[in-house]
């Protein structure tokens, strides 16, 4: 085990979605850790979900954070729909930093919906974002860790990835395929030093689950629900008296991932779900 405080020195952290919520926090940590950084992010709304994405001063705080921990930080507006997209940022990432290592493909949305009212465009948006996504990044980045004999992927799922629920059939659905998606390269490349795995995080306090819409379809009962007000069906869905983790929690798991004692973990999948998990079938 490395007892350096700066493992990852020398390394290269790519994390698509980074601009704020749980990437900006693993990149954060992974540049604490000594790890330059490359992110992508749409920095643009996606008109199927009822929340804003991230900014362009999301991401200028992201780097600034970076750059505060002495790191460097490539940053790019990209789009993880689109493999020529991914593929020219990781390629224009090792042309700048030399090396790809270390793959977090986080960039996900949620779209609310009835299924007998769910819409192609909000179906199409998630799974092309949420799981085609997390494909175009492993797929990016993958060329340049098998010419480097190392690297260190990790899928970002969820609870619902592990279960089911029945208002967000295509986010459950997207999330199930980013399990089979790493566990199916994580047996791809065990013959190499590259392991790959998923993260399937419990509410985690970010945008996606801090906004008006979610809030509204948390307490239908009333017209203007408060955070205060949906803390208790958050809670509900764990089984620690929590309702949310916050980002660095995540990011915690993250750094253990990618360290020294993290080597032998590939095709597993990480809950860090409140105790959620104990009543997964297996
Ligand atoms: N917040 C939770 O409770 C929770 C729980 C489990 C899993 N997750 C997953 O964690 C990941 C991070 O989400 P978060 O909680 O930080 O939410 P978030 O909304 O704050 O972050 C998601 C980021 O992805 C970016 N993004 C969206 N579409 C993109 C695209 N097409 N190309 C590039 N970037 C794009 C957004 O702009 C945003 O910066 C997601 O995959 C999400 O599904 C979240």
């Amino acid at each position: 085990m490395s007892t350096s405080t700066r493992p990852l020195e020398g390394k290269v952290a790519v994390i698509t979605g980074g601009a704020r919520g749980q990437g900006r926090s693993h990149a954060v940590t992974l540049a604490k850790l000594g790890a330059n950084i490359a992110l992508c992010d749409l920095c643009d709304d996606v008109a199927t979900t009822g929340y804003p994405g991230a900014s362009r001063a999301d991401m200028a705080e992201t780097i600034a954070l970076i750059e505060g921990e002495g790191q460097k930080c490539f940053a790019s507006v990209a789009d993880v729909r689109d493999l020529d997209q991914m593929i020219s940022f990781v390629d224009e990432t090792v042309e700048t930093f030399g090396s790809a290592d270390i793959m977090i493909a986080n960039a996900g949305i949620v779209s609310q919906g009835f299924i007998a009212e769910f819409t192609a465009e909000q179906w199409n948006d998630v799974i092309d974002i949420n799981l085609t996504g997390v494909f175009n990044a492993i797929r990016a980045v993958t060329p340049h860790m098998v010419e480097s004999g190392w690297g260190r992927i990790i899928g970002i799922s969820s609870m619902i990835g592990r279960t089911a629920n029945g208002g967000i059939p295509a986010y459950t659905a997207s999330k199930w395929g980013v399990i089979g998606l790493c566990k199916s390269v994580a047996l791809a490349l065990a013959n190499t030093d590259i392991t790959v795995n998923a993260i399937a995080p419990g509410n985690v306090a970010t945008p996606m689950i801090h906004n008006d819409e979610v809030y509204k379809v948390m307490r239908p009962d009333l017209a203007h629900p408060t955070m205060e007000d949906v803390a208790s069906v958050f809670m509900s869905g764990h089984e620690q008296k929590l309702p949310w983790m916050e980002p660095q929690e995540i990011s915690d798991v993250v750094a253990f991932i990618v360290s020294d004692a993290g080597r032998h973990f590939t095709g597993t999948v990480f809950d860090i779900s409140a105790g959620a998990s104990a009543k997964f079938s297996a």
